[in-house]
């Protein structure tokens, strides 16, 4: 018998369920035209999880998600559960399924399509073509580090952030990699004029470069990064860092882009098991209004072929297809554009699905 490939939905909260369901259909419209063997199974996870078993985190969950050879999240949280205990808030689940499943390694592009140089916070001299990749460190670093908490009185609290050579190295690794395949250059991005940590990251990647001749590193301050990726984001062509950091820049880019809802994003172990995810969040906002950009969602799925199942033909077929819709002038209503050409969330969804031969 063939080996099917088992992928696990989690919808979790707020848009989340509607945005999967868009790419839930178009994993199965691909799945029928390139024959993929895809299995697709759904559990619970975030604010809904917590609601149904009382745990953001189920341990049926946990069990699917490391038996699947991939897994699609939608989002978690919301403003319902921002009151409960801090174990038991959605976002514990996502930090818990990168911890147990190891995910160190999360790559979130930021790229403008051509059609939506207009969508950008940023002239569209400054963005068009842009196309950056962000890596960042997902499983370490202040997220993770040891003592945290609170002091006996309750009157300080504290977290620390820290980093081993060998945390260091394996994500640089992933960095170079992914720079040699792109436009060979690499910024890491630290804090290492104040942070002990920041300057054994700067040793460690600056050692590793000697592996990478063809990459052409540079280091640059947090601080200047953020100015820098607003000034001349053109500049950048791999970032890697921290997972602090690597958060905060990460939401910056995306806005570069003209809107958080076309970000795909994926977070990989050392055997290329993925969760793949959109960067934007639950967006409590304009849940179940058929609102939401499913794109971010359906990208995630294109990266989710290519770099768990090196089904590359159908993940370009994706991003060709979105492609073609925005190029009719096709948009969601977190995209500018005139309204005669908005779609809702499951309109989008079948535009691109249409598309995709
Ligand atoms: C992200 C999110 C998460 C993070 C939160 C929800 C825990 O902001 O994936 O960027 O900080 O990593
Ligand atoms: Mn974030």
């Amino acid at each position: 018998m063939n080996k099917k490939n088992n992928i696990l939905i989690l919808p979790g909260d707020g848009i989340g369920p509607e945005v999967c369901d868009e790419a839930i259909k178009v994993l199965k419209h691909l799945n029928d035209i390139y024959k993929l063997d895809i299995v697709i199974e759904e559990s619970a996870v975030g604010g809904s999880a917590y609601e149904e078993f009382g745990n953001p985190l189920p341990e049926d969950t946990l069990k699917a998600a490391k038996e699947a050879d991939a897994i699609l999240l939608g989002a978690v949280g919301g403003p319902q559960w921002d009151d409960i205990d801090y174990e038991l808030r959605p976002e514990r689940a996502l930090l818990g399924l990168r911890a147990e499943l190891d995910l160190f390694a999360n790559l979130r592009p930021a790229i403008l399509s051509k059609y939506l140089s207009d969508s950008s916070s940023l002239k569209p001299e400054k963005v068009q073509d842009l196309n950056l990749l962000i890596v960042r460190e997902l499983t370490g670093g202040i997220y993770f580090g040891e003592p945290r908490g609170r002091s006996k009185s309750g009157d300080s609290a504290f977290n620390t952030m820290i980093y081993s050579k060998n945390e260091i190295a394996r994500i640089g690794r992933i960095a170079f990699e992914a720079a040699q395949k792109r436009n060979k250059n690499l910024c890491s991005v630290d804090k290492a004029n104040v942070l002990e940590v920041s300057v054994l990251w700067r040793e460690v990647i600056s050692e590793l470069s000697e592996e990478y001749p063809d990459v052409e590193l540079s280091h640059m301050l947090v601080d200047n990064a953020a100015m820098q990726l607003v000034r001349d984001p053109k500049q950048f062509d791999v970032i890697v860092t921290g997972n602090l950091f690597g958060d905060i820049l990460s939401d910056i880019a995306a806005m570069l882009t003209g809107s958080i809802g076309m970000l795909p994003s994926a977070s990989l172990n050392s055997d290329n098991k993925g969760m793949y995810e959109p960067v934007h969040g639950s967006a409590p906002d304009i849940t179940g209004k058929e609102l939401a950009n499913p794109i971010a969602a359906i990208l995630s799925v294109a990266m989710m072929l290519k770099y768990s199942f090196n089904m590359n033909e159908a993940s370009s077929a994706i991003e060709k297809s979105i492609q073609e819709v925005l190029s009719e002038g096709y948009r969601t209503y977190d995209l500018e554009g005139s309204k005669e050409n908005k779609l809702s969330t499951s309109e989008m969804g079948n535009k691109i699905i249409e598309k995709i031969k």
